[in-house]
This record gives structure tokens, sequence and C-alpha cells, in this order.
């Protein structure tokens, strides 16, 4: 009768899914809003971030599903007697709180940036020895989301690091969105979705096609450059848990087609959309790519399935997204620098995803398409003729007709 009992008991452990632990519901679609460092670096201060949430809701991204807005490094002070973190006075001066508590006013929700080391990569106060008095801390101040890097974490265990400040989280009792900045180092998607909502899978971006800018021990890299690095990942993904492929570069030096592409790019393959830009001032253009509802849809679908790459050959690829009520995203990505004048027969083709156990027979199915970026649309029965720009992409949602 016990052993019974215990065999119940263990079977119904090993079939809590993983990320269930956390058991907080957050992030069940990838993550959206603003974070301070790819634009301001260290540059930062109070006047910045509540400007920032003013212009999220002025410009309707709030209404478009961006919802945080994250301080990066830097917003550091020092620790005091106790050990307590402040933040630095001279940029910070009403303190954490009252910014929470003005973000909060304004529908949205504040992040704040924590390291596992006892520096962060900017060389501030990290949380190492600290991890459980910085999360009550964040709590205490209305903290809605951590995003926690790896800089001096030389003999610490990523997995042990992690799972340190998880539970610090936890034991805080306020939901705070755990983003797992460890450069996939130590391969987080094998074992985070218990611990985190999102691990990064590389190093920094940086705003180019298919370049690497090298600081020395590290080089950050372009969008073809991190896409390239998601291979073999999408399985680890889910609602809860999510491959991040970095903060986004929107409207921060590449042509209207690369922007339109990243953001592409990151919708399907389910990645958090952190935008990274200065939303204060941006061209109109900017705007309606970062506000792309279609595209953001494509993203935040609720079936939270990553995109496959089904076809590549020379520079273009084709994707796929299985997404809800059995409907498709479809992608032609085109690598090259000259446009490419693309033909597919749907009739030709099936496309089947192992992963999600799902087909799209063309042959036996008419799909409508819509154009997510033209809204533009045709339908399967039909061959697709199109012109996809130099790093460009064409992006279609696929409904059964
Ligand atoms: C690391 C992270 C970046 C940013 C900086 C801040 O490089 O990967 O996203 O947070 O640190 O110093």
């Amino acid at each position: 009768m016990k052993r019974a009992f215990a065999t119940l008991l263990m079977t119904a452990v090993s079939v809590t899914p993983a990320w269930a632990q956390k058991a907080d519901g957050l992030a069940m679609t990838p993550q959206m809003g603003w974070n301070s460092w790819n634009k301001f670096a260290c540059n930062i201060d109070e006047k910045l971030i509540r400007e920032t949430a003013d212009a999220m809701v002025k410009l309707g991204l709030k209404d478009a599903g961006y919802q945080y807005v994250n301080i990066d490094d830097c917003w550091h002070g020092a620790r005091d007697a106790n050990g307590e973190m402040h933040p630095d006075p001279q940029r910070f001066p009403s303190g954490i709180k009252a910014l929470a508590d003005y973000v909060h006013a304004r529908g949205l929700k504040l992040g704040i940036y924590s390291d596992v080391g006892n520096t962060t990569c900017g060389g501030r106060p990290g949380s190492r020895g600290h991890e459980y008095q910085d999360a009550r801390t964040y709590a205490a101040w209305g903290v809605d989301y951590i995003k926690y890097d790896w800089c001096d974490s030389k003999g610490l265990s990523a997995q042990g690091a992690y799972q340190t400040i998880s539970d610090a989280i936890r034991a805080s009792k306020r939901p705070m969105l755990l983003s797992m900045c460890e450069w996939g180092e130590n391969k987080p998607w094998e074992w985070a979705a218990p611990i985190g909502h999102s691990w990064r899978t590389t190093g920094d971006i940086y705003p180019c096609w298919d370049c690497e800018m090298s600081h020395g021990s590290w080089s950050a890299l372009g969008i073809l450059r991190i896409l390239d690095k998601q291979a073999g990942l999408r399985k680890y993904a889910g609602p809860g848990h999510w491959n991040d492929m970095d903060m986004l570069e929107v409207g921060m030096g590449m042509t209207e087609d690369e922007d339109r592409a990243h953001f592409s790019i990151w919708a399907m393959m389910n990645s958090p959309l952190i935008l990274g830009n200065d939303l204060r001032s941006m061209p109109a253009s900017v705007r309606s790519i970062i506000g792309r509802r279609e595209v953001i849809a494509i993203n935040q679908d609720p079936l939270g399935v990553q995109a496959l790459r089904f076809y590549n050959q020379g520079q273009v690829e084709l994707w796929a997204k299985p997404m809800a009520n059995d409907e498709w995203a479809f992608m032609i990505l085109n690598r090259g620098e000259a446009p490419l004048a693309y033909r597919y027969d749907w009739q030709q083709h099936t496309i089947g995803d192992d992963l999600s156990k799902r087909e799209a027979d063309f042959r036996k199915t008419t799909y409508r398409w819509t154009d997510a970026w033209t809204g533009k649309s045709g339908d399967t029965g039909k061959r697709l003729e199109v012109t996809v720009p130099a790093h460009g992409v064409v992006l279609l949602r696929l409904k059964k007709s």
C-alpha cells in the first residue's frame, strides 16, 4: 500500500512540467517592453525612465502590448552598513520605489538589473551574497522584472547561481519575471526552464545585418549571426520559458528593410521583444515597425511554438511557425545583397513539424494568406510571387479558408 502511494507520488512529481515549478504565470507569451542599455548604456537617470514610460503610453506602444520599462546596468549607488542596496543618489534621487509607482500609475511594469557576481558588467555592485536581501529590496520597491547578468562569475555554477536568485525571488513573495542574461555559455536552455522566464542564447547584439563587432575578449553579433546560433534550440522554449535573442536594435542605425527583418525574425523565434531605441524621439518609420500589431501577434501567439527553418539554399531561407487555431506564420528570408524575385508553388509543398505535430498540406487545404507588413492577401491555391528585399523578409500569416 505504502509503496503504491510512493509510486503514485513519484509519478505525480515527474509529470509536473518543469516550468510549472515557478507557478507564477508570468511570460506565458514572450515578454514585451523596453530596456535602457542598447541606446543609453550607463547614461541613465530617473527622468529618462519616466519619459520613456510616458512615450510608451502616448505612442500607443502600451496598447500594442509593450509592458515592461527596464532599467539596465548603472542605476546603482552603494550598499549601506546593513548591506542594503541604494540607487545612485544623483541619477535616481527620488528612489526606485517612486519610479515604480510612476510606471505602475501608467499601467506599466518596472524592471531592474543585477548580476550574479560581486560586480556587474558595468562595474557596479552585484548581488553575490546579497541575493535574498536584494530580492526583498526589489520586491519592497515594487519591481516586476529582474534581468540578471553573468559578469564576475568566475568559479560560480551558472545553474546554482540562477537557482539562488530564483529561490530568492520566490521567497520575496512578489512575482518578478527573471530574465537570465548568461549569454548561452552554460547551455541554460537545458536546465533553466524551472528557474527563469527567459535566457539569453548568445552574447550581446550589435545593430548590423551580418557582422561581428570585436570588444577584445568577446564580440557583439549582428542579426544573422544571432539567428544562426539558434539552431537546435526551439524545442527548449515554450510558455513561461523563452530563448532570448537579446534586446531589439530597431531604430538603431540599420536600414528599414533590415529593421523589419530583425523584428520579424524575433517575432517568429518567440524571442522577448524588448525595445532598445529612444522612444521619446524616433522617426514615424521606426514607430510603425515596432508597433506593427500583425507582427507582434505572431510573437504573442498563445501556442508559444518557436519557428522552424524548413528550407535553406544560398541566401534564401523559409521559416514556418505553427500558431493557435491551426494557423501558420510563414517567412521568406533573403540574407543576400540583392532583392530577390521569389516564387513559391504551395501546391508542391507540405510543411510538417515533428515538435508540435502539425502539418500544413497545401494540396488538401487552402489557406488564405495576409502579408503581415503590407496587408496584401491571397491564397495558397495560386502560386506566390513576391519580391523579397535585400537583407529583408516577406512575412505571411496563413489561415484556413
Ligand atoms: C552585459 C549584458 C548586456 C548589458 C550589459 C550591462 O553585456 O549582456 O545586455 O546588460 O552587460 O553592463
